[in-house]
């Protein structure tokens, strides 16, 4: 058998999705290996979980980073910075965003990212899974990740059925919009919210009588599924990322092939 795919995992919260794919490595469903788990915030759930399985931690409090980068941004961002690239890349805010909000945005994500980078740089991993990571990334982070343009190595999951209801909070815009069915999605990530390409999905039926709980609940233990399944798919080299088909008057996009 040949080496496991090396892995970082990052989030915010509970960890629940860590937890998933950590068992899943650890069970040898998956050749993969988590090499570290690292957190947005102290109190992240997710910390004591990958502690539990021995797994080394470590955190960029982004609350504490954003503070400093307000008082005093030549302090915080890193030298590397370059203001109009990440501006010309960036597919956060609309062409009429406010110069200066989204200057301080990508001032901010480069000073929190450049301290990830400098903390996963010790693993030299294959692929950074996002388990639950409630931070836009900035091309700053993408680029320095995704050194192969043909191979982005991010993944995220998100809690809808994209390319409905990207944001913050899938499961309660699905519901809010009345829809039957709900999901979840693995991506590739972009430069865009949630728009990278897709890798997979999963769906499950919303009964009249769900509540939003419900609606949670069934999409959580569908996403254990789903996300072990994807990494699994990258550590067997079998996804690849190729234009798909343009429709007349539109930009083709990327979209991921399963060979
Ligand atoms: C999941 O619903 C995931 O789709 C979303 O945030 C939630 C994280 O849950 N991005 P957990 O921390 O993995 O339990």
């Amino acid at each position: 058998m040949g080496k496991p795919l090396k892995i970082a995992l990052l989030v915010s919260g509970g960890g629940s999705n860590a937890q998933a794919i950590i068992d899943a490595c650890h069970t040898g469903r998956i050749p993969v290996e988590v090499t570290v788990l690292g957190a947005d915030r102290p109190d992240a759930g997710g910390l004591s979980r990958a502690a539990a399985a021995g797994i080394p931690t470590f955190v960029v409090d982004y609350k504490s980073v954003i503070y400093d980068t307000k008082k005093n941004p030549e302090g915080v961002v890193p030298e590397d910075f370059d203001l109009e690239d990440l501006m010309a890349k960036q597919a956060l805010f609309g062409p009429d965003a406010d110069r200066d909000r989204v200057k301080a945005f990508l001032q901010s994500r480069a000073a929190a990212e450049s301290r990830l980078l400098e903390a996963l740089a010790a693993y030299s991993v294959d692929l950074v899974v996002l388990a639950g990571f409630m931070r836009t990334l900035s091309p700053y982070f993408i680029d320095r990740v995704n050194t192969d343009p043909t191979l982005p190595k991010i993944m995220n999951i998100h809690p809808a059925l994209l390319p409905s209801f990207p944001g913050i909070d899938g499961y309660g815009d699905t519901f809010r919009y009345g829809c039957r069915v709900g999901g979840c999605t693995v991506h590739f990530v972009d430069y865009g919210e949630d728009s990278g390409p897709i890798i997979g999905q999963a769906a499950f039926p919303i009964l009249p009588e769900d509540t939003l709980e419900d609606v949670k609940k069934k999409g959580l233990a569908e996403e254990w599924r789903l996300y072990p399944a994807c990494i699994g798919l990258f550590a067997e080299g079998r996804l690849q990322v190729t234009w798909g088909e343009g429709k007349e008057g539109q930009k083709p996009r990327k979209i991921v092939r399963i060979q």
